[in-house]
């Protein structure tokens, strides 16, 4: 009898019983691979991976106290919930060449200093190369067992024999299960062998870390289906001219997401980075006009944060707007309301907006940094180094509260700011001191007549 086979796009694995040249879920061309029929083996792993299903009721379960071991990391262990949960799958993705392999082979060394053997499975990288690397960072563990192998089935079977405290495998595009016939790296393969370490991770309680590859579009390799499978996703980020190294949480069973963990890359692997206002802020300009701090939080952390902005005639035709670091659109949406509610003339300028050292800022309370470093730049008048500001802005110039202010106040004057500029809906349900002078602003124009007065 002839096997069964269905096409699958290997971009949203989206699947058809025929060949299609354009994927009608996410529109990616010529996209479908030919893909094994197989008996519902995942329906089957899901059962078995929590027992026999009986109905109970929701008193009756009693919880497992999670157990938790330390990386050795802080930083990794924070973006984690708090080290290491017994049994875990955890996928780090990110850029090729952005650190994840230095990463797991630091965390690696310090789990085996805490509790034992580690083994390191690599498709991508021969023992020498990994020795290579281990002798840059200084590590001369006896208990790291290195394992060069490709095949899930294999790698299993020596986990199961070593029995080891934790598995990392770089990378999961290069392991491949007997039972598919698909390359390494399709999604059937990626996800498939996923879903077998998770099983294997549940059963033995070793905590399993997956390297994931991301592709141009910014999902791991195609699958992004590998997210769905796994406990925890760490996405490592960082320009490459910077030697900064963002730990961010994505997805996260055990603890909080958006957590970051910051690193700097160094001669001799990653650092922990304890105090990252200081560093973010340490080449800042003062006196200088286009910059402006502003008091970030990213996940429970505060972070001080540099914006800068130039403001310049355009030359010709459209004026230009580059920003990096923060959403392109907000920038513009900004601008607009500076034209609108304050009569700035922006409509013949170019504007760049940058963050300085190479962060991404989403959250909203960036808005009025970014509106102080337009208008510095534009009016050529340099913020007064020791004031700082966060607040987010409403299309009618309003400025409206943010989330965890005192936590933005301590941090900033922990680092030695002054005065802070603040949405009036925080600065009123403002107790305590913060050794701050503290001004609550209502809308765009009250903002810019403190900051500039
Ligand atoms: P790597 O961990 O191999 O990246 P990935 O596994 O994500 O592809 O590290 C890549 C870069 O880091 C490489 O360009 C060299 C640099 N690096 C350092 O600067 N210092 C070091 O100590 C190490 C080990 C690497
Ligand atoms: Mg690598």
């Amino acid at each position: 009898m002839k096997t069964k086979t269905f096409f699958q796009c290997q971009a949203c694995g989206h699947s058809s019983p025929k060949w299609l040249g354009k994927c009608p879920d996410c529109n990616a061309w010529n996209s479908f691979a030919e893909e094994k029929k197989e008996p519902s083996s995942r329906h089957a792993s899901l059962t078995s991976r929590f027992g026999k299903a009986e109905p109970q009721t929701l008193s009756s379960i009693r919880p497992a106290s999670e157990q938790r071991t330390s990386s050795g990391i802080k930083e990794l262990d924070r973006v984690l919930g708090g080290g290491i949960v017994a049994g875990s799958v955890i996928l780090v993705g990110g850029d090729p060449g952005i650190g994840k392999s230095t990463l797991l082979l630091q965390a690696i060394s310090g789990i085996s200093e805490n509790s034992g053997k580690g083994l390191y499975v690599s498709g991508e990288e021969s023992p020498e190369q990994i020795k290579i690397r281990a002798e840059r960072l200084s590590i001369h563990s006896e208990e790291i067992i290195l394992l060069p192998e490709t095949s899930l089935e294999a790698i299993i079977h020596a986990a199961t024999k070593l029995v080891p405290n934790v598995i990392v495998i770089d990378s999961i595009q290069t392991v491949y299960t007997e039972e598919l016939i698909s390359a390494p790296g399709s999604v059937s393969q990626v996800r498939e062998c996923a879903a077998k370490l998770m099983l294997f991770a549940k059963k033995s309680d070793i905590p399993v870390f997956l390297v994931g590859h991301v592709t141009k579009e910014g999902a791991i390799a195609g699958p992004r289906v590998l997210e769905h499978i796994v406990d925890t996703v760490l996405y490592f980020e960082g320009d490459r001219g910077h030697s900064y190294r963002i730990l961010r949480t994505v997805k996260n069973r055990f603890g909080a997401t958006n957590e970051i963990g910051i690193f700097e890359m160094s001669d001799s692997g990653l650092l922990e980075v304890d105090n990252p206002s200081e560093l973010f802020l340490l080449e800042r300009p003062l006196h200088v006009p286009g910059s402006a701090v502003v008091a970030s939080i990213e996940g429970t952390r505060p972070l001080m944060v540099e914006l800068q902005s130039l403001v310049s005639q355009t030359n010709f035709g459209m004026p230009r707007r580059t920003t990096i670091g923060v959403d392109f659109n907000k920038v513009n949406l900004l601008v607009a309301v500076l034209e609108k509610k304050i009569g700035l003339h922006l409509g013949g300028m170019d504007i760049f907006v940058n963050v300085v050292g190479g962060l991404k800022l989403i959250e909203p309370a960036v808005d009025l940094g970014i509106i102080t470093a337009v208008v510095s730049s534009l009016r050529d008048i340099p913020v007064d180094p020791r004031i700082f500001v966060f607040g987010e802005v409403g299309l009618s110039g309003e400025i409206r509260a943010v989330a965890q202010a005192e936590t933005r106040l301590k941090e900033a004057s922990k680092i030695g700011f002054r005065h802070a500029v603040i949405p009036a809906g925080n600065a009123e349900k403002m107790r305590g001191d913060f050794g701050l002078e503290i001004t609550g602003v209502k809308n765009v124009e009250e903002c810019i007549d403190t900051v500039f007065s």
